[in-house]
């Protein structure tokens, strides 16, 4: 991989991220944010965060994880076997439609083989602590340094506040990907 790697995940004060495969908040502001970053993007997913959606996202190339082979995907949407083969095939369409980043946005099993991967963690802050199954893993601060924070305007269907914070990985804890 030669481009950024970036995870994209909205994350509650408790880690949760997702409930009965959906989202435990309802957050049109953050809604609004993860199109604007992924937009002309190759996004990798899962495919259980996938089948949450129900569709392909307008402006997007999705990659969808998934160990079956046979599964079964709209025009435009493309499948991947492994988070390896997600992040080539990702990279590829990068390549040639001249995006700069590489996006993955979940869920909770996609997160935790990415994150050894990823130069970027992009999250939102949900000021919430909400019931969820499913949670972000870990951020261990011997390899994430936070490199930026701002706060999210919450709008009037926004069930709570939120804040979009950066971490980049330190420069001295290489990827997995990258030669030694
Ligand atoms: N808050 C956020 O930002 C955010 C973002 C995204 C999702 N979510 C939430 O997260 C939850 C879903 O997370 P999840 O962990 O249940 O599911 P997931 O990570 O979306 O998808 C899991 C599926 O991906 C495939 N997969 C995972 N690892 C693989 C590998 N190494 N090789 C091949 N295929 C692999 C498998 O598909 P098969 O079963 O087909 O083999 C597996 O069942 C939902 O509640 C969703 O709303 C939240």
């Amino acid at each position: 991989m030669t481009l950024p790697v970036v995870i994209i995940a909205a994350v509650a004060r408790n880690g949760a991220i997702g409930l009965a495969d959906g989202l435990p908040w309802r957050l049109p502001g953050d809604l609004a944010h993860f199109k604007a970053e992924t937009m002309g993007k190759p996004v990798v997913m899962g495919r259980r965060t996938f089948a949450s959606l129900g569709r392909p996202l307008p402006g997007r190339s999705l990659v969808v994880v998934s160990r079956d082979r046979a599964l079964a995907l709209p025009a435009g949407t493309v499948a991947a076997a492994s988070l390896d083969e997600a992040l080539e095939r990702a990279e590829a369409i990068a390549v040639a439609s001249g995006a700069r980043e590489v996006m993955v946005a979940g869920g909770a099993e996609i997160y935790r083989a990415a994150m050894a991967r990823a130069d970027v963690l992009r999250l939102t802050e949900v000021d919430l602590a909400p019931q969820a199954d499913a949670l972000f893993p870990p951020i261990d601060p011997a390899i994430w340094r936070e490199t930026s924070r701002v706060p999210g305007t919450r709008g009037p269907r926004d069930e709570a506040g939120f804040t979009f914070v950066e971490h980049a990985r330190a420069p001295e804890r290489a990827r997995a990907s990258d030669p030694a």
